[in-house]
């Protein structure tokens, strides 16, 4: 990104992802490394390196990464998906309990949480929990990389449920009960902090200058909300990618006292996020793509074939919980369910039934916000599933919120460069930051009658999952 906010380049390079065991997912962060060292050169291809001033990174969350005395990765990284630490979710918020959890890190804990994984490693691997020294988040082994600082920001240690999310420390009673020692975490930085400059060989390798600027970074969601411009009260923007979250910039902490939605420290110092995450939005559309039109690429006819049936899909609606539900249910045993299936039923009105599924799945997230006061005006939205205009038309609708599209989908990459560009001196705070470098779109509007005509379905969709939650637990044990 240059000083105006144009995009200049952009770069993308795949990593495998291993799944060992069911319910389980790892990468190699030596991976991640190889995949930065053969990206930068290719990003800095026709550009004079030496105009370089910062670099930023948005990292996927929660993922447990352990160094040990000589700085080794100790084993693979345990991802933000991964659902071995059940039992170890029900020692924590049953055992020490949800209230307390909550006064230490203003949140419960959840599966794919950092915590619950140092508790599982200690437990399976001890001779791996022994040799820990340094306990970080994938971005943060990067940023070690970069410039050989042990480092991680507010945003990202938000949801280790190690932080002391309120008061922005580490919370000494969740280091006692995980036992690790503040020696092991990683030094605090604001997101748009530098830590470090490179050092001479990632300068080397890389291809540039070693006083470029490394700036601590944020979590995937507040690195997008910086990218979408979200840096206001009550300001709420939704990602549509394999997830779906809506997160909302608050001035002055909320937690759901439920614990349905997460609350994180926000890129911007002094503010929160509120994250609903609903785990299965794109990966619905994926799953029913591959499955039903294995033949297309595209969406475009499935979104001529949603466009073609009526709200409520001739009476079928589905659940979107296909790898469990996160907000607000926090079930990892809840799955996917077809309800009112009928021999009148074509493959477009399934289709149609997953929009509306996912879209009301992403209701029930607004919904914990509206009932923690916050009324967002509008949605920003990002990420894959922000290009499919009935998609955009179909959440306003239900949803009743205008949803305005970003001019750049990659709003997480975009808000790590604002927050280098702030770290490098080129503006003076995010806010500015964000003024210059941020672009939204057109806004489509809620129409009145269609929300209604949504609502009725949407009630129903609201009673489904609780028929079923015990026998979601059973279907998990059979
Ligand atoms: C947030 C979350 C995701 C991951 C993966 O709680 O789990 O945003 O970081 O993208």
């Amino acid at each position: 990104m240059d000083e105006t906010g144009s995009i200049a380049n952009i770069v993308s390079r795949e990593y495998p992802i291993a799944f060992p065991h069911p319910g389980w997912s790892e990468q190699d962060p030596a991976d991640w490394w190889a995949a930065v060292c053969d990206g930068i050169p290719a990003l800095l291809e026709g550009f004079d390196a030496s105009q370089v001033k910062g670099i930023g990174a948005g990292g996927q969350m929660h993922g447990l990464v352990v160094l040990d005395k000589n700085d080794a990765v100790i084993r693979p990284c345990i991802l933000w998906n991964d659902g071995r630490t059940q039992r170890q979710v029900d020692y924590l918020n049953g055992v020490i309990g949800k209230d307390k959890l909550s006064r230490y890190t203003a949140n419960i804990a959840f599966a794919g949480f950092t915590a619950p994984k140092l508790l599982w490693m200690r437990e399976n691997e001890p001779d791996n929990f022994a040799r820990i020294q340094k306990i970080m988040l994938p971005k943060d082994y990067i940023n070690y990389k970069l410039t050989g600082v042990h480092c991680t920001d507010y945003s990202d240690a938000s949801g280790m449920l190690l932080l002391d999310v309120e008061h922005k420390c580490w919370s000494k009673e969740m280091l006692d009960i995980c036992g690790v020692q503040e020696s092991q975490l990683p030094k605090l930085f604001e997101s748009w902090q530098p830590v470090g400059t490179l050092t001479a060989e990632a300068a080397q390798m890389l291809g540039l200058p070693a006083d470029v600027v490394v700036c601590a970074g944020a979590g995937d969601n507040a690195a997008s909300a910086i990218g979408t411009g979200v840096v206001e009260d009550c300001r709420s923007f939704l990602t549509l990618g394999t997830s779906g979250v809506i997160n909302t910039h608050i001035d002055t902490l909320r937690v759901d006292a439920q614990g349905r939605v997460h609350t994180f420290c926000a890129a911007v110092p002094g503010a929160w996020l509120v994250v609903a995450s609903q785990q299965s939005a794109g990966l619905s559309m994926q799953w029913m793509r591959n499955t039903l039109y294995p033949e297309d690429n595209e969406y475009a006819r499935i979104n001529a074939d949603i466009a073609a049936r009526p709200i409520g899909a001739q009476r079928l609606l589905y659940l979107p919980y296909l790898l469990g539900d996160r907000s607000p249910h926090m079930d990892p045993d809840a799955r996917g369910v077809f309800f009112g299936l009928s021999s009148i039923h074509t493959r477009g009105d399934m289709a149609r039934a997953v929009m509306e599924g996912v879209s009301y799945g992403l209701r029930d997230c607004l919904g914990v916000m509206r009932d923690m006061g916050i009324v967002p005006r509008e949605m920003l939205v990002c990420g894959g599933g922000a290009k499919s205009p009935i998609w955009r038309q179909m959440l306003a609708d239900v949803l009743s919120v205008p949803m305005r599209r970003m001019e750049s989908s990659d709003s997480g990459a975009l808000g790590a460069c604002i927050l280098a560009a702030v770290g490098a001196g080129v503006y003076a705070n995010i806010r500015e930051a964000c003024g210059v470098s941020v672009r939204c779109g057109g806004a489509v509007q809620p129409d009145a009658a269609r929300s209604a005509e949504y609502e009725k379905f949407y009630a129903l969709f609201q009673r489904l999952y609780p028929h079923m939650q015990e026998d979601f637990k059973f279907l998990s044990k059979l």
